[in-house]
This record gives C-alpha cells, sequence and structure tokens, in this order.
C-alpha cells in the first residue's frame, strides 16, 4: 500500500469533521487540494472511504476501519517521539557492551553505580576473548568495548582509564613465595598455566616470556581464568593474570603474587569503539563514567 503519512493526516481530519471544508480550515489547505489527497489516498488502498448523502459526508465501511488505523498509527508515532526524547534525557536506553574475559571482574560493578543513577537504562554485557571482541568490532554488533592494548588496524576511538598489573601468581605453599627479587630464569622451569589462543593475557604472555627469552616448561591451556586460578590454587604450575581477577584470592591468601624482577608487567584499560560510531545518549554516559569514575569504584589489589 503506497499512502502517505501526509494522506493520512488529511483523510484523519476529514473523517473527524465530516466535511471536506472544515477539514481544509483546519490544516491550512485549499479544498481541492484535500479532495486531490483523499481521491488519491482512496485510489491507493482501493476502496472509497467517504461517501456524499445528500449534500452529507459519510464515512464507508473501509473508512471506518482506516480511521482507526489512523488512531493506532497516530498514537504510535506519538509513543515513538516520546521514547526518542526520553532517549535524549537518558531516561531509557539500551547499552551494548562487549568487555574482555578479564575486564567482567571489575565492569559489572561500574555498570551496577551508573544504574543508580539511571534507573530505567539497560544493558547487555557480552564477555569474550580478545579475538571474539576484535570480531564484534568488525561487525560493528556493539556499542562500545572495554579491552587491554587496541589493535592498531582498525579505525577506532580508544581511551585508557585504569592501569592494568599483570603478575606471576603461585599457591601459598609454593618454594617461590619466600623469595624477594626472584630471577625471571627461575620461571624456566616451572609449569604455567595458560588462556587459550585468542586470548590477550594470552599473547601478552608470550610476548614478555619471548622478550625475557623465557620458554616455560610444557604450558597446560585452560580457556577460563577461573579455571586457571583453581589449577594454580591446587598445585598445578604458576601462572600470569591480570590482579583485577585476582582481588578475592590474594585477599584470601588462596594465591600469592611473585615478587618476580621486572614484574608486575603494566598493561591499561581502554573504553573502545569505531571511529565515526554514534554514541546513544546512554553509550555517551557510560563512557564518560568509566573515564572519570572507574577509579574511585573498582579496587586494585596492591602487588
Ligand atoms: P583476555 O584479554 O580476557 O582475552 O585474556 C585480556 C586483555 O586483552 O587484557
Amino acid at each position: 500500500m503506497n499512502i502517505t503519512l501526509r494522506q493520512l493526516r488529511i483523510f484523519d481530519a476529514v473523517a473527524r469533521h465530516l466535511s471536506f471544508t472544515q477539514a481544509s480550515e483546519e490544516l491550512h489547505l485549499t479544498q481541492p487540494a484535500v479532495s486531490m489527497q483523499v481521491k488519491q489516498l482512496e485510489q491507493a488502498v482501493g476502496v472509497p472511504l467517504f461517501e456524499l448523502v445528500g449534500k452529507r459526508v459519510f464515512l464507508t465501511e473501509g473508512g471506518q476501519e482506516m480511521q482507526r488505523y489512523c488512531r493506532l498509527i497516530d498514537q504510535l508515532l506519538s509513543e515513538a517521539a516520546q521514547v526518542l526524547e526520553e532517549m535524549k534525557e537518558l531516561a531509557r536506553g539500551h547499552l551494548r557492551i562487549t568487555v574482555v574475559s578479564t575486564a567482567n571482574y571489575f565492569v559489572p560493578r561500574l555498570w551496577a553505580t551508573l544504574r543508580t543513577r539511571h534507573p530505567s537504562v539497560s544493558v547487555s554485557l557480552d564477555v569474550t576473548n580478545r579475538a571474539g571482541l576484535i570480531r564484534a568490532l568488525a561487525s560493528n554488533e556493539t556499542d562500545l568495548i572495554i579491552m587491554g592494548q587496541p589493535p592498531e588496524d582498525m579505525d577506532l576511538v580508544a581511551q585508557s582509564f585504569m592501569p592494568n598489573p599483570l603478575v606471576v601468581i603461585a599457591p601459598p605453599s609454593h618454594p617461590l613465595c619466600k623469595m624477594r627479587g626472584i630471577p625471571v630464569e627461575r620461571l624456566r622451569s616451572e609449569t604455567f598455566l595458560v588462556r587459550e589462543q585468542g586470548s590477550g593475557t594470552r599473547s601478552l604472555m608470550e610476548r614478555v616470556f619471548a622478550e625475557k627469552g623465557l620458554d616455560p616448561a610444557t604450558p597446560i591451556e585452560m580457556s577460563s581464568t577461573e579455571a586457571i586460578k583453581q589449577g594454580v590454587e591446587a598445585g598445578l604450575g604458576l601462572a600470569l593474570l591480570s590482579v583485577h581477577t585476582l582481588d578475592m584470592e590474594l585477599a584470601l591468601k588462596r594465591l600469592v603474587v611473585l615478587k618476580v624482577q621486572g614484574f608486575p608487567v603494566l598493561r591499561y584499560w581502554y573504553i573502545v569503539h569505531r571511529a565515526g560510531k554514534r554514541l546513544s545518549a546512554v553509550a555517551q554516559a557510560f563512557k564518560a563514567f568509566v573515564l572519570t569514575e572507574t577509579q574511585g569504584i573498582v579496587h586494585v589489589p596492591k602487588v
């Protein structure tokens, strides 16, 4: 059906007044212009909408149906206008955030604080590893991303907001726990628990170890930071992890940060989006909030 909103508005005015003259006065149009628009609408819908009986205008059965739909369309349009207005004012809105798995240890806390200020906004939080996140960026599936070092070969806007120290951890029973200034070479004979290929932590570890000339004994691969922490606690080996993932274990002394020379390795957390992306009001508010308030909310364990 090829009809326009303008035709519907004109139809609605005639239907309310049951008069072409009064409708044209209300709409500040000439009467022939009103008649022409109604005629075109009737042609488009294929049924007569008005009938003239003894000089009086009546709605046909089709006209009555059309009037009902006109009201519904009008209601929907005002609803849409209201929703969009509320979005501008942050009274409503939905945000899609994708975070690297390591960041899920603090991002929900950030969102919880923002939500107390804007209770009607909603979020979907997708947690994936670095490789998954780069795919989400490439396909523009997400509004904002929180990650470690952003890729250099994509056109991005990336701002750092918090240090991200990475440390070597061991179970409290490990003999190295008592040593200070542990030389990096001492790690050569240790087994490391490592994240899966595609993980940012994994690639950082490979790079740092290569720089330090380290190639530790056969690593054990696990695709979850939680599994790695459990494995280290159980004595399977050591691991290199972000301190943000270790808050509870360090507080409960279930894991220990080893005092290895050259560690912690300092990275930063970045909030990232594609260059040219039009951020919604919620996305802008979250970004500003992350950049200015994270460090007052997220506790970084001292290492
Ligand atoms: P990951 O990423 O969770 O994929 O290991 C962490 C990071 O890139 O810093």
